[in-house]
C-alpha cells in the first residue's frame, strides 16, 4: 500500500475551538505580536513546538498509575535507568526535569569561563547556557547546511575539517564537543553515522569527549536507515545504539523523542563529571533518583523511549512530516529542504521578499499565519538569533525560518491539509504581510518575551 496511515487509533479527544479572523487579530495585538504570549486556547492548530506536546499512549498512561513516588530508590527510576542505558549505553543515567536543566547542570559542572564548545548548531537554550557560563558556543555545520535549497541527505553534519582545526588550536579550552541529532536549529536535519564516527575519532585524537544532544535521536536514526548505505536492514534501535556508541555522554530533552510531557536526562561515562552533576542536581533539581520529576513521569518516559523506536511509528512520523512539505512545495511555498523529521521550515526571507531583515520577515510571517488561520508557528531566525553589534547595527543569522513543528501523534492528516491550504493562501497574498519592529527586547532568549508593533 502506498498510503501510510497513523499507526494508532484515538481513544481520548481534546476539543479545539474555532475563532474568527477578527478575534485573532485582536488576540495577536493583545499579545504584542508575540505568538509565545497567546493563550493556547485561542490557537486552532498549535505548531509552536513538538516539545512536551505529544500524545501519550495507553501503555504510558498505564505506566503513570504504576509510578513509584518514593523519594529515594523508586522502582520507576530503575525502569527509567534501564530504558535509557539500553539505548544510550553510558555508565551514569541522571534524570532531570527537561533538556535545558541537563544543559545547565553539565555547563555548571564542567564549563569554565573562556571555554569553547563546538557543535553542528547549538539549540537556543544550549547556546544560552554555554554563554551564561561565560564560554563560547561555536556552530560549525557543513557548508551545505547554510543553503536552504541544497538537498544533501545529512545537512545536520558537523564540518569535520573545521572541527579538527578548532581542536588543533583550542583543545585546551574545549571541555566537550556537542552534536545535536537531529539538528533542530539547522532545520531538523539528520547527522550521518559516518559523520558521528569521524567526529568521535577527531575528538579522541585530542582527548576531548563527544556529547550528543539527543532530543530527536530516533528520528535521526530513521533518517540514517533511509539514507545511509549499509543501514537499510538495521532496526532503529540498532542504529541508535551505534550512534550513541560514538559518544561519551548525551543530554536529552525527553519532551521530544521520549513522548514525555516533561522530562530530561544526562547520560555519561565519566565518574568524576557524574559526581559533580549529581551534587548540583540535589542542590536545585531533586534527589539523584528523580531529578525534578515525579515517579510517574519516569515510568512514562521509560515506555516512551521504547515506543519511539518502533519502526511503524518512525515510518509514519517521517512520512507525515514530509507530506506537509511536499504539498506546500506544490503550492510554490519556499521551504527548507530536505524536509526535517519533526518540522517543516518556511523560508521567511523568501516568503516575505518585500520585507527587509529589520522588519523581521519570518516573525511577521508567523504573526500573519495566526491571524489568517489560527495556526501558531515559531520563528527560528532574526528574532531568535539576531544580535546587536557594539556599533548598534544588527547581525542577522544565515537563515530566517518559520518552523511548523509537528507534535507527535496529535494531529491527523486533515489538520495538516488545513495547514497546507492556509499557508498556500497566505503565500498567494504575501505582499499584504506587514513587517514588525521591536518595542521591547531582552538580550537573553529574546523571542520568549519580546514585544512588537507593526510597521
Ligand atoms: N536541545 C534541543 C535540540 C532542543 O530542540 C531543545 C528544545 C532543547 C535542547 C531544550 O530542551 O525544552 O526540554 O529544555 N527544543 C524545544 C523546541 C523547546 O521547540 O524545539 P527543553
Amino acid at each position: 500500500m502506498k498510503t501510510i496511515i497513523e499507526p494508532f487509533r484515538i481513544k481520548v479527544v481534546e476539543p479545539i475551538r474555532m475563532t474568527t479572523r477578527e478575534e485573532r487579530e485582536q488576540k495577536m495585538a493583545q499579545a504584542d505580536f508575540n505568538p509565545f504570549r497567546l493563550r493556547a486556547e485561542d490557537v486552532l492548530i498549535d505548531l509552536l513546538t513538538d516539545s512536551g506536546t505529544g500524545a501519550m499512549s495507553t501503555r504510558q498512561w498505564a505506566g503513570i498509575m504504576e509510578g513509584d513516588e518514593s523519594y529515594a530508590g523508586a522502582r520507576s527510576f530503575f525502569r527509567f535507568e534501564a530504558a535509557v542505558r539500553g539505548v544510550f549505553g553510558h555508565r551514569h543515567v541522571i534524570p532531570t526535569h527537561q533538556g535545558r536543566a541537563s544543559e545547565r547542570l553539565l555547563c555548571a559542572a564542567v564549563v569554565k569561563q573562556g571555554d569553547l564548545i563546538p557543535g553542528n548548531t547549538h539549540f537556543d537554550t544550549t547556546r544560552a547556557n554555554i554563554e551564561a557560563s561565560h564560554a563560547e558556543a561555536l556552530d560549525i555545520p557543513i557548508a551545505e547546511a547554510r543553503d536552504p535549497e541544497n538537498l544533501h541527505p545529512f545537512k545536520g553534519n558537523i564540518d569535520l575539517d573545521r572541527l579538527a582545526q578548532v581542536l588543533e588550536r583550542e583543545h585546551h579550552r574545549v571541555p566537550f564537543v556537542l552534536i545535536t541529532v537531529t539538528n533542530n536549529s539547522g532545520g531538523g536535519q539528520p547527522v550521518s553515522m559516518e559523520n558521528l564516527r569521524s567526529a568521535k575519532s577527531i575528538c579522541q585524537r585530542f582527548g576531548v569527549p563527544l556529547f550528543l544532544d539527543a532530543a530527536r535521536f530516533a528520528e535521526n536514526a530513521y533518517f540514517i536507515k533511509l539514507r545511509e548505505p549499509g543501514f537499510q536492514d538495521k532496526s532503529p534501535r540498532e542504529i541508535a545504539k551505534e550512534m550513541f556508541s560514538y559518544s561519551d555522554g548525551a543530554l536529552m530533552s525527553m519532551k521530544k523523542d521520549a513522548f514525555g510531557n516533561i522530562g530530561g536526562v544526562i547520560s555519561l561515562n565519566s565518574d568524576s563529571w557524574a559526581e559533580k552533576i549529581r551534587t548540583l542536581l540535589i542542590l536545585t533539581e531533586g534527589f539523584v533518583t528523580y531529578g525534578g520529576l515525579a515517579g510517574r513521569d519516569l515510568e512514562a518516559l521509560a515506555i516512551g523511549l521504547e515506543e519511539v523506536l518502533e519502526e511503524d511509528y518512525l515510518r509514519y512520523r517521517i512520512a507525515s512530516t514530509a507530506y506537509v512539505g511536499k504539498h506546500l512545495e506544490a503550492e510554490g511555498v519556499p521551504l527548507l529542504k530536505p524536509f526535517g523529521g519533526h518540522a517543516i521550515y518556511l523560508n521567511g526571507r523568501k516568503f516575505c521578499e518585500h520585507l527587509q531583515d529589520e522588519q523581521l520577515p519570518g516573525w511577521s510571517l508567523s504573526v500573519a499565519l495566526y491571524e489568517h488561520a489560527g495556526i501558531r508557528a515559531c520563528e527560528i531566525g532574526n528574532v531568535m538569533f539576531g544580535r546587536r553589534k557594539p556599533d548598534g547595527s544588527w547581525q542577522w543569522p544565515a537563515l530566517d525560518l518559520v518552523r511548523l513543528a509537528i507534535p507527535r501523534r496529535v494531529y491527523t492528516q486533515s489538520h495538516m491539509d488545513y495547514v497546507v491550504e492556509a499557508i498556500g493562501e497566505l503565500y498567494r497574498k504575501r505582499q499584504e504581510i506587514r513587517g514588525l519592529t521591536f518595542v521591547q527586547r531582552h538580550d537573553v532568549l529574546p523571542h520568549f518575551s519580546a514585544r512588537f508593533r507593526k510597521v
